[in-house]
């Protein structure tokens, strides 16, 4: 999809389709109301005999409107205006979006961007436009023998901004979006992608064609280079796999070399069984998407990379099944991670810490300003926030804060949970330095608890993103969360260090 940015009056449009807002009851908005005195009052009539109420999600497609230049006009229906937020506006993009895309409009300018939103300028306006309408439009039907074909699909997008002053920036707000709508759709493809397809070895060669096509540098540690270098941890959850597994290290270069990167570490399990520890049978596909954190990593890298921010950022995703199997880790093995501590493998089912804290290890030789991983590490965590929100976790506190502004700003929101010491003690183990399962109670703060061992000197955040990295039920489907909130997070780092000067 195409888009691009521009400022006029709704009525001077030659364009397939003009689309503007209408608030509940019957209430033009500003754009609507333009139209309408073009018009001489036809758009009113029509709203007066009650075809349009402005009942959210709501939609009216026109034709024939005289006086305008464009072939029809759409008519969106906003809910209460009092009441029109973020999720309304999404919701109405989304709405108009559908609509044209189902109709014949292959072209559309679409003024729901000029709509005020509280908290909000233009700028969010347009990016989450974009965000919305990418994500409605997307599709994984590669692998269907006939591929759902829409008859006119649309093609390009027009967005509008209030005047000529904020075109400039629009356009700038526009190419970040366009790049982080592209990562979160690659993150989409990657999850949705079946686990006899995505394996390590393929999310390995994905991570290569990523660096080649951005000008990042790619390097895959092999299973011999984990035994060099003692990743005991990872190497046991790959055991009872056939698939050889893999370490992938994407670095992207926008600074100076000597600049602190930023790592981010995604949890790459191509598909979850349990190992011994074997899951229930129901549902078991979708441990297919237990790739979400690396899919994360490798969308926000190639988002990063399409921006050219001026940062250094080191994506890293320890990628294998978990297998049950003759050779597979079995509950009470007791294994020796790349820091030297020992676990004791309670539960074989408790894998994603296991691949983390040995690539939590290894991010150290970077000499990392942050590290960030994301995961999803527990059902613990789909309990505790549903769908709505990734659990947040972090020794430091002003990374956290930073974080969860990024994710309300990119509306891909997470919710600070608490790490404090007084868990750490369900990770006593008799034999081991720590077991790798704290029971029951407050399953994701004690995986996040597992991680923290690992994370001891640099600042480091733990992302959970097992409620929200995919859909059940009939729109199954990845996410590609939490690409906005890490792409926001770094485009925040990269302006505030812009800011200060050098020394
Ligand atoms: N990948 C799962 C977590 C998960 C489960 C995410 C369901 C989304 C939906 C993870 O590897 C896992 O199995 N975690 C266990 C940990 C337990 C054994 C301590 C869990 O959450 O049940
Ligand atoms: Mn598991
Ligand atoms: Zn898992």
């Amino acid at each position: 999809m195409e888009f691009s940015i521009k400022s006029g009056a709704p009525e001077k449009q030659r364009s397939a389709c003009v689309v503007v807002g209408v608030f509940e009851s019957r209430k033009l908005s500003a754009a609507a109301e333009s139209i309408d005195r073009a018009a001489q009052g036809q758009l009113s009539d029509i709203v007066r005999r009650g075809d349009m109420e402005g009942k959210l999600g709501s939609t009216l497609l026109l034709h024939n409107i005289p006086r305008l230049l464009c072939d029809r006009v759409l008519l969106v229906g906003l809910g209460r205006e009092r009441e029109f937020r973020e999720k309304q506006y999404r919701d109405a993009c989304r709405a108009a979006i559908r609509t044209l895309n189902d109709t014949g409009s292959m072209e559309a300018v679409v003024f729901l961007t000029e709509l005020p939103v509280r908290r909000r300028g233009a700028e969010w306006r347009i990016a989450q436009a974009v965000l919305v309408a990418t994500e409605t439009l997307y599709r994984f039907d590669r692998l269907k023998s006939k591929p759902s074909d829409v008859r006119r699909p649309l093609r390009k997008l027009t967005l509008t901004v209030a005047g000529r002053a904020e075109l400039a920036a629009g356009e700038a707000i526009l190419r970040q979006a366009e790049a982080i709508a592209r990562g979160m759709s690659l993150a989409k493809d990657l999850g949705n992608l079946p686990p006899n397809v995505c394996t390590p070895a393929y999310l390995a060669e994905q991570a290569a064609a990523i660096a080649k096509a951005a000008a990042m540098s790619c390097e895959i540690l092999e299973a011999a280079d984990m035994e060099k270098l003692g990743m005991g941890a990872l190497l046991a959850v790959a055991r009872g796999s056939a698939q050889p597994p893999k370490l992938i290290v994407l670095r992207y270069q926008g600074a100076d070399a000597a600049a602190a990167p930023i790592a981010l570490v995604g949890k790459g399990i191509t598909f979850d069984t349990g190992g011994i520890s074997l899951k229930p049978a129901a549902e078991m596909d979708e441990m297919k998407f237990d790739m979400c954190g690396a899919a994360a990593v490798l969308g926000t890298m190639q988002a990063v990379a399409e921006m050219r921010l001026p940062l250094n950022v080191i994506g890293l995703a320890p990628t294998t099944e978990n297998m049950p199997g003759g050779r597979a880790t079995k509950p009470g093995d007791i294994v020796k991670t790349l820091s030297g501590q020992s676990v004791e493998v309670l539960n074989t089912d408790a894998e994603g810490r296991l691949i983390l804290c040995d690539a939590l290890s290894y991010c150290e030789r970077f000499k990392p300003a942050v590290v960030i991983d994301v995961a999803t590490l527990t059902g613990a965590c789909v309990i505790a926030l549903g769908h709505v929100a990734t659990g947040l976790f972090s020794n430091d506190e002003a990374l956290a804060r930073e974080l969860i502004a990024a994710g309300d700003a990119a509306y891909d929101r997470a919710w600070h949970m608490p790490l404090w010491e007084d868990y750490q003690e369900q990770l006593r183990s008799n034999f081991a330095d720590m077991a790798n399962i704290g029971g029951r109670p407050a399953g994701s703060i004690t995986a996040a608890c597992f991680l923290s061992r690992f994370a001891k000197t640099f600042r480091w955040a733990h992302l959970d993103i097992a409620g929200v990295a995919w859909r059940s039920g009939k729109e199954k489907g990845a996410t590609g969360r939490p690409v906005p909130m890490l792409a926001q997070y770094l485009i925040e780092r990269a302006q505030a260090h812009a800011r200060v000067p050098a020394p």
